[in-house]
């Protein structure tokens, strides 16, 4: 008998695909085929036992720059609109109807209609933390009058969601907070979806999800972390592998491992100041950047640090000679060091990164943040902090508890474990 297909539609970027295709894994694991539904570049297509459907209309990633993120969603949504309709229409023929559902990216909500269209059932699959979904359902009843700058509104708690303030929403860089605002309305109203997949675990957002649940009404998946159990390679780019032979050469637990995020925009005086301060530590690093380093920074790095264009983050993490993790809290990479029981220095540039870092600093208090400018003396004092201190051995210590927690969840009847069974129930009765 032929499998059920799902059919998933991930947003176009590394953040998004990886959960995507882990949860593609997972699903194939308890007997289901899968089909990846994508468009615009940064695509994969690499993994055995896939389908890849290419959505013919669609629109570069590179736009997303140029256009900014409400612009790039709200015209990327609508250049796919009439071909994803046709590769829809094309997979049901293609497979005698038999698609049990459509698991979408939030981001590409023109799926919703899609699936309603053609009856079939479908799921929301949010890439973000459930904090950060909470938050997206805050700003959609927002009034857009509200002056996000006064600092008044900036330290005001947001209800429910302590120690979270609106400073730490993602509304900053996203353009005009009315059009956002409206944006929001669009992405988080759930309209029809029969669910939401969440790759997080109930002890790290347990209050978070339970607001959602309240507030949503329809059944949500906390299935993560993902990779734990269905970690496959969809790198986007092609993974460096000699910084692990650089790494097997370090001592246990002295290297910090730096990487930003692509999205991360550094003026070269403090790209200066962190080299500096990463050789002033004495400690060796391993520093992920993808555009060419300049020359003197090269000087700086060559005796305690090594640069990569982009590393195999997991395998990185999970190297004993790691210590640290300087990261932009993007919700994959916080993640992936919790797994590792690896404490962070939060530096977030953008999206909800700031939202993660105040988690990791203040809520599970696995990592401490560096605002403001970067200097070189602080650089130093915050590695040190981190790898040899007892701040950092504590922080380690309470790392390596929600590692044990997460492996638990993951485990026959823990609570991660339970709803990926309650997911794929979902899938072969709908
Ligand atoms: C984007 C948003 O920026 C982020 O705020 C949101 O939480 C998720 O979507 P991104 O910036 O790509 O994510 O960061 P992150 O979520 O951390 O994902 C990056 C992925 O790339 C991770 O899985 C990481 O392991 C991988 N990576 C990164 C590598 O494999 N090698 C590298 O050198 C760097």
């Amino acid at each position: 008998m032929e499998k059920r297909r799902i059919i998933l539609v991930p947003f176009p970027a590394q953040g998004h695909v990886t959960p995507f295709i882990q949860l593609g894994h997972a699903l194939s694991l308890k007997g289901f085929s899968i089909t990846v539904v994508q468009g615009g570049s940064n695509q994969v297509s690499h993994i055995p036992g896939f389908q890849f459907v290419t959505i013919p209309e669609s629109l570069p990633v590179s736009q997303l720059k140029t256009l900014g993120p409400v612009e790039f969603l709200t015209k990327l949504n609508k250049t796919i609109e009439a071909s994803f309709k046709d590769c829809i229409s094309q997979l049901l023929l293609q497979h005698d109807n038999d698609i049990p559902c459509i698991i979408y990216d939030e981001l590409m909500y023109v799926s919703e209609a899609t699936a309603k269209e053609f009856k079939l059932p479908s799921v929301i699959f949010s890439t973000v933390s459930a904090t950060t979904r909470v938050c997206g359902c805050l700003l959609s009843n927002l009034n857009a009058e509200i002056d996000m700058e006064d600092p008044e509104v900036q330290d005001k708690v947001m209800d429910d969601l302590h120690p979270i303030t609106y400073k730490h929403l993602p509304t900053s860089g996203m353009g005009p907070l009315d059009r956002y605002l409206e944006l929001c309305k669009e992405i988080f109203n759930r309209g029809t979806a029969s669910g939401i997949i969440l790759n997080t675990a109930r002890c790290l957002e347990s209050s978070s999800l339970s607001w959602l649940q309240q507030e949503l009404g329809i059944p949500l998946y906390p299935l993560g972390p993902l990779h734990i159990t269905a970690s496959t390679n969809s790198s986007l780019l092609e993974e460096d592998m000699s910084c692990i032979e650089w790494l097997n050469k370090q001592k246990s637990g002295s290297v910090i491992y730096i990487s930003l995020g692509s999205k991360a925009h550094m003026e070269a005086k403090e790209v200066m100041e962190m080299a500096w301060g990463l050789c002033d530590s004495n400690h060796p690093f391993l520093w992920v950047i993808s555009k060419s380093v300049p020359e003197e920074v090269s000087k700086i790095v060559s005796e305690k640090g090594y640069i990569v264009k982009w590393a195999p983050q997991d395998q990185v993490l999970g190297h004993p000679a790691v210590g640290g993790f300087w990261s932009h809290c993007g919700w994959n990479s916080t993640l992936e060091s919790i797994v590792e029981g690896v404490p962070m220095i939060c530096r977030p540039f953008g999206d909800e990164q700031k939202l993660n870092a105040k988690y990791i600093e203040s809520v599970w208090r696995i990592g401490i943040r560096l605002e403001g400018e970067v200097e070189r003396g602080q650089v130093k004092r915050m590695v040190k902090g981190l790898i040899v201190d007892d701040e950092g051995a504590d922080m380690r210590d309470r790392s390596i508890g929600f590692r044990e927690k997460l492996k638990a969840s993951m485990r026959v009847e823990g609570s991660s474990y339970n709803a990926l069974d309650e997911l794929v129930k979902f899938l072969e009765t709908s």
